[in-house]
C-alpha cells in the first residue's frame, strides 16, 4: 500500500475510529475498523517465547489446550553465548511463534542494562555492556521481523530496578545516558529497523518515559529516524495532554476500564472542552494513526500476503538447543573434574531442588507456557541411560513463599495486581503479622532443610561422582521485586560447603538469571558452572556440558561482583534509591567501574571456560583513514586451540585511550567474535572498529566526538585477562 493510500485510509476515519487504534481494548489488543479493513493489533509477551493467551478482559487464562509453545533461553542466557547467529535464529524462531500464534507483535526484547545485579528482571536483559547488547539485539530484531511480525524493544529507557518502578525518578548525566543506556535502543532502530519501542514504567528527570518529550519525539523519532510504534508499559501512561503530545502511538494497560484509559475517552472530552487545541490534537492524533497503519502495512496486514507463522516446529529445537548450550559459562574446573565420564559414573547422586524444578511458568510477565521443559535431571537421565543409576536429593527445601507474581486477585493472574504491589518491591522484612505466619514458616523451612542436608550428605559417600543444582528461582529473578542481596536462598551456602567437605569433587551448578553471591565456598570449589533459565531444552544442554557432548563456550555478559556492595550502583550512586534513584557512578557500570577503580570481583566480564586452551597473540592493526573521521581500524590477531577437543573461544577487542582527556572508562569493549576451531587449528582473525569505537559522548556540543591522540587496542580473554596489545594514532582531520 502507497503512503498516499494510507493517507486516504486516515481521512476516512472518524475520530472514535482513530481513537480506537491508538489505546487498549482487551489486555494485549487495541481496536481494528472493519469496515475499512483495518485489523485490531494483538501484542504477546515476551522475550522467552509466545506467551498463554488470556480473556479479553480478565486475566483469566484461555485455558485451552493450543496455547503451549516453545520455552526459549532468557535473554541473559543468549547474551552469554555471544553469538550474532544464535541472537538471529533465536529472533527468527520467537517471530515466527508469535506470527504462528496470529499475533503482530511479541513485546521483545528487553535490553535495559544490568546497572545492579539486584534488579528482579535482569534475567530478561542482556547484560551490563552497550556493545554487547546492541551487537545481540539487532539479530534478534532482524530475526523477529522476518517473519511479518513487529519485534518491541522494551523498555525506553532506564528502567534498570523493580522497586517503586511506576513513579521512581532516574537522575543520570547525558553522557552516561547517551553512553550506557541508550546505544542498545539506538542500534536496534538504526541498524536494526525495529518497528516497536516500548516506553518504560519510571520517569527520567522528572517525567515518566511513556510521554516523554526529549525520549520519544526528540531521540526517538527526530534523531534516530524511527518510523514505528510507540507502545507504553501497561499501565505507563499517568497524563492525558503530555500521551497526546510528547510521542506515545498506544497506551495500554492491565485495567479492564479500557475506555477510560488517558488516550480514550479522556483524550475526546479533553479536546471538545478545548482544554488542548483542537488542530494541533486532530494532527497529533493523525500521526499516531500513520504511525500504527504504517507498521500495520509493512506487516502486510492491510494488503497482499502475510507470512503464516507457526509455532511448536519439532525442526525448530535444535536452534533452541544449541543457544542453550553456549549459554552455559563455565566458572571452574579444577582437576579437570569436569567433564564427567559417562562411562565411569555408575551411580550420580544429583542434589538441589533446582535439578527437578521447572522455570518456564514464572518471572512476571516473561512466564512461558512451555510445550516441554528438560530439567537437569531429566537430561542427565535422558543422557546416561539406563546402564547407570541416578540418586537424587533435593538437599534444600523451596516452599515457594516468596513470588510476589503469585495471584492474589482472584483472576489467575497477578498482573491484575501489578500496579498495586507497592509499585514494586525490594524484598524486605514482612508485616508483623506476616512476620509471625512466616516465623512458623521459617521454623518448618529451618526443619526441612537440616533434613534434606543430612540425606544428601549421606547418600554423598558411596557416589561416583556428585552434581548440584541449584540457583535462583523466579520468586527471586522477577518482574516487580528487586532482590535484597546476592546471597543464594534456602541455605544453599551451608549446603554446598558440607558437600564439599564430604565431597571435594561435587560439581555445582546454579540455575539464576542474574549474579549471585559465591564467596562462602568458591575457593572450596573445584568444578562450578552456570546456567541460566536456558529454555525447554535447558537441561539436556546442562547435561551434554557436565558430560562433555558438548565443550562449554559461553561467557558471562555480566560482572560476578564478589557482593551487592561493592556494585557501582551501590558505592558511587544509589540502588534501589527513593522516589529518587541518583545515577551518581555515572558511565562507571559494570567492568568500566570495577576495572578503572581496581575492584576485585568474584568473576570478570566476559569470562568463561573452555575443555581446551585457546592462544590469541599477535595482535596489529592498521588505521584504514588516518583521520578521527576514520572509516575505521582494521585489527588481526591469531588464534589456536592448543588443546585436544575442539570448541568455542571469544576474542574480545578493548579499547583504551592511552592519555584521555576527560574522564574515561579504563577500557571498553569495541569488538569481539566467536570462533569455533578444531583441535590443533590456528586461524588468523581480522576484525573492524568504527568510527564508534573511539567515541564519547560530549555534554558540550551534545554529541558523539572522538579526539585525536593514541589508542592502544586490547585483546582480551576476559575483562581482567589482557592477552596482547597494539597502539594506534589517530590524528585531527
Ligand atoms: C511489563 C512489560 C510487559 C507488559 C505486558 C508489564 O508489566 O513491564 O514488559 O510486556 O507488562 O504484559
Amino acid at each position: 500500500m502507497t503512503k498516499d493510500k494510507i493517507e486516504k485510509l486516515i481521512a476516512q476515519l472518524t475520530l472514535q475510529e482513530k481513537i480506537g487504534m491508538i489505546h487498549g481494548d482487551g489486555f494485549f489488543k487495541t481496536k481494528g475498523v472493519e469496515r475499512l479493513g483495518i485489523p485490531p493489533f494483538k501484542t504477546s509477551d515476551g522475550p522467552r517465547g509466545v506467551r498463554k493467551d488470556f480473556e479479553n478482559a480478565a486475566w483469566k487464562d484461555i485455558g485451552l489446550s493450543y496455547d503451549y509453545s516453545s520455552y526459549l533461553p532468557c535473554n541473559s542466557a543468549l547474551a552469554a553465548t555471544w553469538n550474532r547467529e544464535l541472537a538471529y535464529a533465536t529472533g527468527k524462531l520467537l517471530g515466527k511463534e508469535a506470527r504462528g500464534r496470529g499475533k503482530d507483535m511479541i513485546l521483545a526484547p528487553g535490553i535495559n542494562i544490568m546497572r545492579s545485579p539486584l534488579c528482579g528482571r535482569s534475567f530478561e536483559y542482556m547484560g551490563e555492556d552497550p556493545y554487547l547488547v546492541s551487537e545481540m539485539v539487532v539479530p534478534v530484531v532482524q530475526g523477529i521481523e522476518e517473519n511479518d511480525v513487529s519485534a518491541c524493544v522494551k523498555h525506553f529507557a532506564v528502567n534498570n530496578q523493580e522497586t517503586r518502578r511506576l513513579e521512581v525518578d532516574v537522575e543520570v548525566s547525558e553522557r552516561a545516558l547517551r553512553e550506557i543506556y541508550l546505544p542498545g535502543f539506538e542500534a536496534a532502530v538504526k541498524r536494526g529497523k525495529v518497528k516497536g519501542i516500548m516506553g518504560a514504567y519510571n520517569k527520567l528527570h522528572g517525567t515518566h518515559c511513556c510521554h516523554h518529550e526529549e525520549l520519544l519525539n526528540k531521540i526517538l523519532r527526530e534523531e534516530w529516524g524511527f518510523e514505528g510504534i510507540t507502545i507504553s508499559d501497561w499501565g505507563g501512561v499517568h497524563d492525558t495532554k503530555e500521551a497526546l503530545l510528547n510521542g506515545l502511538d498506544i497506551e495500554m494497560s492491565v485495567t479492564s476500564d479500557f475506555d477510560a484509559y488517558y488516550m480514550a475517552d479522556p483524550l475526546i472530552r479533553m479536546i471538545e472542552d478545548g482544554e488542548v487545541d483542537k488542530k494541533t490534537a486532530l494532527a497529533k492524533i493523525d500521526e499516531k494513526v500513520r504511525h500504527i497503519l504504517n507498521v500495520m502495512n509493512k506487516l502486510h496486514m492491510l494488503d497482499g500476503e502475510r507470512s503464516a507463522g507457526s509455532y511448536n516446529d519439532y525442526n525448530d529445537k535444535a536452534s533452541l538447543r544449541q543457544t542453550a548450550r553456549e549459554s552455559i559459562v563455565l566458572l571452574k574446573n579444577d582437576k579437570d573434574i569436569l567433564p564427567l565420564d559417562r562411562k565411569k559414573v555408575r551411580k550420580l547422586l544429583v542434589v538441589g531442588e533446582n535439578a527437578n524444578r521447572q522455570h518456564a511458568p514464572g518471572g512476571g510477565s516473561a512466564e512461558i507456557k512451555a510445550l516441554y521443559e528438560i530439567t537437569p535431571l531429566m537430561g542427565i537421565e535422558m543422557l546416561l541411560g539406563g546402564n547407570a543409576e541416578v540418586v537424587y536429593k533435593p538437599g534444600y527445601y523451596n516452599d515457594d513463599v516468596g513470588n510476589i507474581w503469585a495471584d492474589t486477585s482472584g483472576e489467575g493472574n497477578g498482573q491484575a495486581d501489578s500496579l498495586n504491589q507497592d509499585s514494586g518491591t525490594t524484598q524486605a522484612s514482612p508485616e508483623p503479622e506476616v512476620q509471625a505466619a512466616s516465623e512458623e514458616k521459617r521454623k518448618h523451612q529451618k526443619e526441612m532443610n537440616e533434613k534434606y542436608l543430612q540425606e544428601a550428605l549421606e547418600a554423598a559417600k558411596d557416589a561416583d561422582a556428585v552434581v548440584f543444582v541449584g540457583g535462583l528461582t523466579h520468586d527471586y529473578d522477577t518482574e516487580g521485586q528487586d532482590r535484597a542481596d546476592m546471597k543464594l536462598p534456602y541455605e544453599q551456602d551451608r549446603l554446598i560447603t558440607e558437600l564439599l567437605k564430604v565431597r571435594p569433587d561435587t560439581v555445582v551448578t546454579l540455575v539464576a538469571g542474574s549474579p549471585v553471591d559465591v564467596s562462602a565456598w568458591i575457593d572450596d570449589v573445584n568444578a562450578f558452572v552456570f546456567s541460566w533459565y536456558a529454555g525447554m531444552e535447558g537441561g539436556i544442554a546442562l547435561a551434554e556440558v557436565l558430560f562433555g557432548e558438548y565443550n562449554p563456550s559461553g561467557r558471562l555478559p555480566e560482572t560476578f561482583p564478589v557482593s551487592e556492595k561493592d556494585c557501582p550502583a551501590m558505592v558511587l550512586g544509589e540502588f534501589p534509591g527513593g522516589d529518587k534513584v541518583s545515577y551518581g557512578e555515572d558511565i562507571f557500570v559494570g567492568y568500566r567501574y570495577y576495572d578503572t577503580y581496581d575492584v576485585a570481583t568474584a568473576f570478570p566480564f566476559g569470562y568463561g571456560l573452555s575443555y581446551t586452551e585457546f592462544v590469541m597473540t599477535g595482535i596489529r592493526a592498521e588505521v584504514i583513514e588516518d583521520t578521527v573521521q576514520s572509516k575505521g581500524v582494521k585489527v588481526s590477531f591469531d588464534i589456536s586451540n592448543i588443546g585436544r577437543r575442539a570448541g568455542a573461544a571469544v576474542a574480545q577487542i578493548y579499547v583504551a585511550e592511552k592519555f584521555p582527556r576527560i574522564k574515561k572508562a579504563a577500557k571498553e569493549l569495541k569488538a569481539f567474535e566467536k570462533i569455533y576451531l578444531e583441535a590443533g587449528e590456528t586461524r588468523e582473525v581480522t576484525l573492524m572498529l568504527e568510527r564508534e569505537a573511539f567515541t564519547y559522548y560530549d555534554e558540550e556540543s551534545h554529541s558523539f566526538q572522538v579526539d585525536a591522540g593514541n589508542y592502544m587496542l586490547l585483546l582480551a580473554k576476559n575483562a581482567e585477562e589482557i592477552v596482547d596489545i597494539t597502539e594506534i594514532e589517530l590524528k585531527v582531520g
